[in-house]
């Protein structure tokens, strides 16, 4: 596929208020519980991207009946834990990391086999991760070399419950063990040393799942589901991903004069990490209206251009905010002295090396910035501008770069020219028209 380089130009303030999509993680998974569930559940909101679409054509090769009403309502009768058919052909994953990783779960513990394929970004990704308790369970496993895509999935009844505690500090691991223990006699049981997103906790629960979840002082987290125990249709409203969120969120910090609202924003404390850091470096962003939408908390967050201030994130914030790190490496660019981060290792196995890629593209743009293991640190302009670049930056098939460069490009003398915007497609297909609209462009 050819592509065309899009260049953002510097902005003048940014104003209005905008919605973003629905949750990608609540969405994924409200497909699937769905799809397992007997009867007609209904869901309002749902993220229509392209890693959703895959889950969504994904559950339907495997028997479930998805319909989009022309409302924007979808609408799915499932087929009931246990229920899951043999696709008639290999399931293509597209870019969704979340969608391989929680599929081959639910596959694990039917009696289909399915193979599983997918980009050039998502074929070099870890699979192992899943595949090591998955085979615990039973499932015969094979993938491609370095455990990556394609690999092929045959599940089994009955598999077997296990105990596992996770290697990897990752919400898809935990909820592919969840989810395969939801057609397991007995009680299956992930240990989280440290604490990740627990949407699928949550809505297994709303389905009626038979679900518990203890915490343990240190902050260990112990959850253990009963198998073979049926799940309820259910009404699912997404509310807004606060991971799409922190685009418009941070362009408005940077760009002087703006002032910004963005509203009905998921605020799960398991994900809202980066809200908090922008305002300990300072940004005014204050969380108004503040409710509860599909048994999560929401809020409009109200924001102001501020001169952000460097500081040390906390290793202990990042699962919190896994997925904000290329945005706020792009805040920490014009904040006023240094930002440095470390712990974050898993950066360089997500759509693209994330320290890598935003390492190079920030010194492409003019900023200061050194690549560590496991970390960055930026020596942020202080609220001028960067001299930008009209070279096209790489985007690496990665959307939340594609992202992050486009609304660095806002406060750049030249604007950034980016190689390829279509990977935005895959979570936030509104994203440009959003940014634009924000600019007055
Ligand atoms: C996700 C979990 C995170 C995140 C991804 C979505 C999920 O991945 O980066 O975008 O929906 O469970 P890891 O589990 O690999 O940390």
């Amino acid at each position: 596929m050819t592509t065309t380089p899009t260049h953002f130009a510097p902005s003048g303030s940014l104003h209005g208020a905008v919605t973003v999509p629905g949750d990608k993680s609540i969405s994924h998974r409200s497909l699937m519980l769905s799809a397992l569930a007997i009867g007609r559940s209904r869901i309002e909101g749902l993220l229509e991207g392209e890693d959703v679409l895959a889950t969504a054509a994904a559950m339907r090769a495997m028997g479930a009946d998805i319909l989009r009403g022309e409302d924007g309502i979808w609408t799915v009768h499932g087929v009931g834990v246990c229920g899951l058919m043999q696709p008639a052909g290999a399931l293509d994953m597209g870019n969704s990391g979340t969608s391989t990783r929680l599929l081959m779960g639910l596959v694990s513990s039917h009696a289909i086999s399915c193979t599983f394929t997918g980009d050039a970004s998502l074929s070099h990704r870890p699979m192992g991760r899943v595949i090591d308790p998955l085979r615990l369970m039973g499932a015969d496993i094979t993938a491609s070399p370095g455990g990556t895509l394609p690999a092929m999935v045959r599940g089994i009844v009955p598999a077997v419950p296990i105990e596992y505690r996770l290697p990897v500090a990752s919400a898809q691991v935990k909820s592919a063990v969840l989810l395969a223990g939801l057609n397991i006699a007995g009680i299956t049981r992930v240990i989280e040393p440290v604490p990740t997103r627990d949407h699928s906790e949550r809505m297994l629960k709303g389905f009626g799942a038979d679900i518990s979840v203890e915490s343990e002082a240190d902050g260990t987290r112990i959850i253990s589901i009963t198998g073979e125990v049926g799940l309820q249709p259910q009404d699912i409203v997404v509310p807004g991903d606060p991971s799409s969120a922190a685009f418009p969120v941070v362009a408005a910090l940077i760009v002087p004069g703006s002032d910004v609202i963005v509203r009905g924003v998921g605020l799960n404390p398991t994900r809202a990490g980066l809200f908090q850091v922008l305002q300990d470096m300072g940004g005014d962003i204050r969380f108004e209206n503040e409710r509860e939408v599909g048994g999560e908390p929401v809020a409009d967050l109200h924001v102001r251009h501020s001169v952000l201030t460097g500081i040390t994130v906390p290793p202990e914030i990042a699962p919190s905010m896994i997925d904000e790190f290329p945005i706020l490496f792009i805040a920490a660019a014009f904040a006023k002295g240094r930002t440095h981060t470390s712990g974050l290792e898993e950066l360089r196995v997500k759509e693209s090396d994330r320290l890598a890629v935003m390492a190079a593209g920030l010194a492409a743009i003019g900023a200061q910035v050194e690549e560590a293991e496991d970390g960055l640190i930026i020596q942020g302009t202080g609220g001028e501008t960067l001299p930008g670049s009209n070279q096209p930056v790489a985007s690496a098939l990665d959307h939340r770069i594609a992202m992050s460069f486009a609304v660095a490009g806002l406060h750049c003398r030249e604007g950034v020219l980016i190689d390829d915007m279509h990977p935005v497609q895959t979570s936030f297909p509104q994203f440009e028209p959003m940014l634009r609209g924000l600019a007055g462009a």
